[in-house]
């Protein structure tokens, strides 16, 4: 029995949400912007662009285009100086077992973030070649809540949606997911995440009985 598995990488695999919170606080802050925890929060699983977009409505600031462009620049030129210190002690807890668990099955995983970043970000925690397919920022016109990246995943390792499983750390990520018609696995608040088919505080709390059953459930 096989299933097809992707995985979102910010909030899922590693801990990234601390850089972006730095590099957009840097951001937000030079042009006289407020950037609180709360905001980022709302960030999560938002492409660069649309978080940038609404760092500037928040502040009720407008920029040129070349403006925006340049600070679109610097905010990851910032967060890739994070980014550069990362190593395999930021993957997640739990995360390693159950990519390990999927791979000796022999079950097809996929990225599906949206991230630009992606490939740089897997190499610097070692789990590149755990990968049959990257679909990231660089592969989608859409983003999340839009299925386009968990859709392009999903083809990408020969699957048909409802034969798939996402795992998810972000509200609109979860809609996504629902929206491609595949299983959506929220990691974080069940409260927020309340859209997602079933949710878990982070990897620990996934059995591998749970990973088990995976494989015999489809989207209905
Ligand atoms: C998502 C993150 O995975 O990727 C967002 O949750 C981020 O916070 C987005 O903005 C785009 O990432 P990047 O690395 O291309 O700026
Ligand atoms: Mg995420």
């Amino acid at each position: 029995r096989k299933r097809g598995f992707i995985f979102d990488l910010d909030g899922v695999i590693v801990d990234t949400a601390k850089y972006h919170f730095l590099a957009w606080k840097k951001l937000a802050n030079g042009i006289g912007i407020d950037f609180t925890e709360h905001q980022n929060e709302q960030l999560k699983g938002v492409s660069r662009i649309e978080s940038l977009k609404k760092i500037l409505k928040w502040g009720k600031v407008t920029l040129s285009e070349a403006d925006f462009n340049k600070l679109m620049a610097e905010k990851n030129t910032n967060y890739l100086s994070y980014i550069a210190t990362m190593d395999e002690s930021e993957i997640l807890p739990g995360v390693i077992k159950a990519l390990q668990y999927l791979i000796d099955k022999k079950q097809p995983i996929a990225l599906g973030s949206a991230s630009k970043n992606s490939v740089e970000i897997l190499n610097k925690v070692n789990l590149l070649n755990r990968f049959d397919a990257i679909i990231d920022g660089n592969a989608v016109t859409k983003a999340k809540p839009d299925p386009e990246v968990f859709l392009k995943a999903a083809q990408s390792i020969h699957f048909s949606p409802e034969n798939c499983i996402v795992f998810e750390d972000s509200v609109a990520g979860i809609q996504a997911a629902n929206r491609a018609n595949m299983i959506s696995i929220g990691i974080g608040e069940a409260s927020i995440l309340n859209e997602a088919d079933v949710v878990f505080k982070d990897f620990t709390e996934i059995s591998t009985d749970f990973l088990e059953k995976l494989l015999s459930v489809t989207k209905s």
